[in-house]
C-alpha cells in the first residue's frame, strides 16, 4: 500500500497516537475523576488488549500509508508490562523512504526514573512528561492520589540523563486551580532546553465535569509570561502541529500553548488513534472507533488492513474543537465520548 492518504477535508495521515492501557496511577480530576474511576471501575480485561506483536503489525500498516510519527500514551503507558519491548519492535519500522519514525511517549512521569533508561536503549527517541504545577500542595491535589513533584522531577532528570530529548513538559491550566503555577512553571524551565508546554483544560470524555470558566485562554498565559520575559513567535515546526510556540526573547528557549478551545487546530490535524482494544478514532472527541482488532484477529491480510484504513481515513471529516461552540453540551453528534484515559492524549 503506497500513496498519501487524504480524508474529507483533504488531511493527510502523519500521526498515530496508540494507547497502550487504559490504566493509570494517578486521578488528575480532569481525566479520570476518582469518583468515576474508582476500586469498582471495570477496566479492559487483558484478552482485549491489543499484543505487542498486534500494535507493531498495525503500525506498520500506518507507516506504510505515511504516519511518520509514533506517540504511546496511555492512561499511563509506563504501567504496561515491558513496554520496553515494544519499544524495540516499533522502532525498527521505517516509512516508505526508508527513515526510522519519529517515536515517542507521553508519559505522567510517575515511572521514568526507574525506566528512562532500558526505554532510551530499545530505542524510543523523546517523552513528553505531564506536569501540572511546581508547588507541591498544588500537584498533590491535581494528581489526586498524593504523588510529590520531586519524583516527577527527578523522573524528568532521568529522561534527559539517559539521552532522550528533546524533552517537552505538558501542563494543563484550569483557572482557578493552578494558574499560579506558570510563572513558577516558566521560570524552572527556562534555559533548560527542556520545551514547557500549556494546554488550554479541554472538554475531553464525559466525566471530567468541565466548564468554561475553568479555561484559561493561552492568550492570557502568553501574556502572564510575557510580563516577566518578552516572548517572540516562532514559526511552526511541522504542519498541523498542537502547540503555537513562543521564544524568550533572551535566548532562553522556548515555550508552546495548546488552545483547543479557544483557537482551535483542527484545520490540518493529521493524528489518529488507535485504542488500547485496537479500535481506531479519528478525533480525540469521537464517540465511536473503528474496530481494528476484529480484522487482525479474524485473518485479515496486510492488503486488507491497508484498505481498511485508508477508507476509514478517506471518510474522515471530524473538527470537533472547530465545531465545539454549535454542538450539544455533554455529547459529540450520536452519543458520550470516549475518555481521553482510554483513547490517548
Ligand atoms: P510533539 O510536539 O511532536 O511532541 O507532539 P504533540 O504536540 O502532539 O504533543 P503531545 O502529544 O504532547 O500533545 C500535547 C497535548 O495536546 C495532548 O496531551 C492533548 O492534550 C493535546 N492534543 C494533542 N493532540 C490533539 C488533538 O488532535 N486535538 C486536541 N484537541 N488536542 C490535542
Ligand atoms: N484537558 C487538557 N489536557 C488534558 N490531558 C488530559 N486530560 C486533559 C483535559 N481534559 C493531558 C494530560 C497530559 C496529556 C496526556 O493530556 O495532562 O499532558
Ligand atoms: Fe493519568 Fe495522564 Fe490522565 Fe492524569 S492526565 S489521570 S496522569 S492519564
Ligand atoms: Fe484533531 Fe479532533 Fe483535535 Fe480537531 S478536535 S485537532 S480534529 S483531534
Amino acid at each position: 500500500p503506497t500513496g498519501l492518504l487524504g480524508d474529507q477535508l483533504g488531511r493527510p495521515l502523519r500521526d498515530l497516537r496508540i494507547s497502550v492501557t487504559d490504566r493509570c496511577n494517578f486521578r488528575c480530576s480532569y481525566c479520570m475523576p476518582k469518583e468515576v474511576f474508582d476500586k469498582d471501575h471495570a477496566y479492559l480485561p487483558h484478552a482485549d488488549l491489543l499484543s505487542f506483536e498486534e500494535i507493531t503489525r498495525i503500525a506498520r500498516v500506518f507507516a506504510a500509508h505515511g504516519v511518520r510519527k509514533i506517540r504511546l500514551t496511555g492512561g499511563e503507558p509506563l504501567l504496561r508490562k515491558n513496554l520496553e519491548v515494544l519499544v524495540a519492535q516499533l522502532a525498527a519500522l521505517r516509512t516508505p523512504e526508508g527513515e526510522p519514525l519519529d517515536l515517542t511517549l507521553t508519559t505522567n512521569g510517575s515511572l521514568l526514573a526507574r525506566k528512562a533508561r532500558a526505554l532510551r536503549e530499545a530505542g524510543l527517541q523523546r517523552v513528553t512528561v505531564s506536569l501540572d504545577g511546581l508547588d507541591d500542595v498544588v500537584f498533590r491535589r491535581m494528581n489526586d492520589v498524593d504523588f510529590p513533584v520531586a519524583e516527577v522531577l527527578a523522573g524528568i532528570d532521568a529522561a534527559k540523563a539517559a539521552g532522550l530529548g528533546p524533552i517537552k513538559v505538558n501542563m494543563v491550566v484550569k483557572r482557578g486551580t493552578n494558574e499560579h503555577e506558570i510563572i513558577p512553571m516558566a521560570r524552572h524551565f527556562r534555559g533548560t532546553g527542556i520545551v514547557l508546554r500549556f494546554i488550554e483544560y479541554m472538554d475531553v470524555g464525559a466525566t471530567n465535569g468541565w466548564r468554561m470558566d475553568e479555561v484559561l485562554p493561552s492568550a492570557e498565559v502568553v501574556r502572564h509570561i510575557a510580563q516577566e520575559w518578552p516572548l517572540v513567535p516562532l514559526e511552526a515546526a511541522a504542519p498541523g502541529e498542537t502547540a503555537q510556540r513562543w521564544a524568550y526573547a533572551d535566548g532562553a528557549g522556548e515555550v508552546g500553548v495548546i488552545s483547543s478551545v479557544t483557537q482551535a487546530f483542527c484545520g490540518d490535524c493529521n493524528r489518529a488513534r488507535l485504542s488500547t482494544e485496537g479500535k481506531l478514532y479519528l478525533c480525540l472527541f469521537a464517540t465511536q472507533g473503528h474496530d481494528l482488532r476484529a480484522l487482525v484477529r479474524g485473518g485479515a491480510a496486510d492488503e486488507e488492513l491497508a484498505g481498511a484504513i485508508a477508507r476509514i481515513w478517506e471518510g474522515r471529516a471530524d473538527r470537533y474543537s472547530q465545531l465545539r461552540g454549535s454542538l450539544p453540551a455533554d455529547a459529540g453528534p450520536g452519543g458520550r465520548r470516549v475518555e481521553m484515559s482510554y483513547i490517548g492524549g
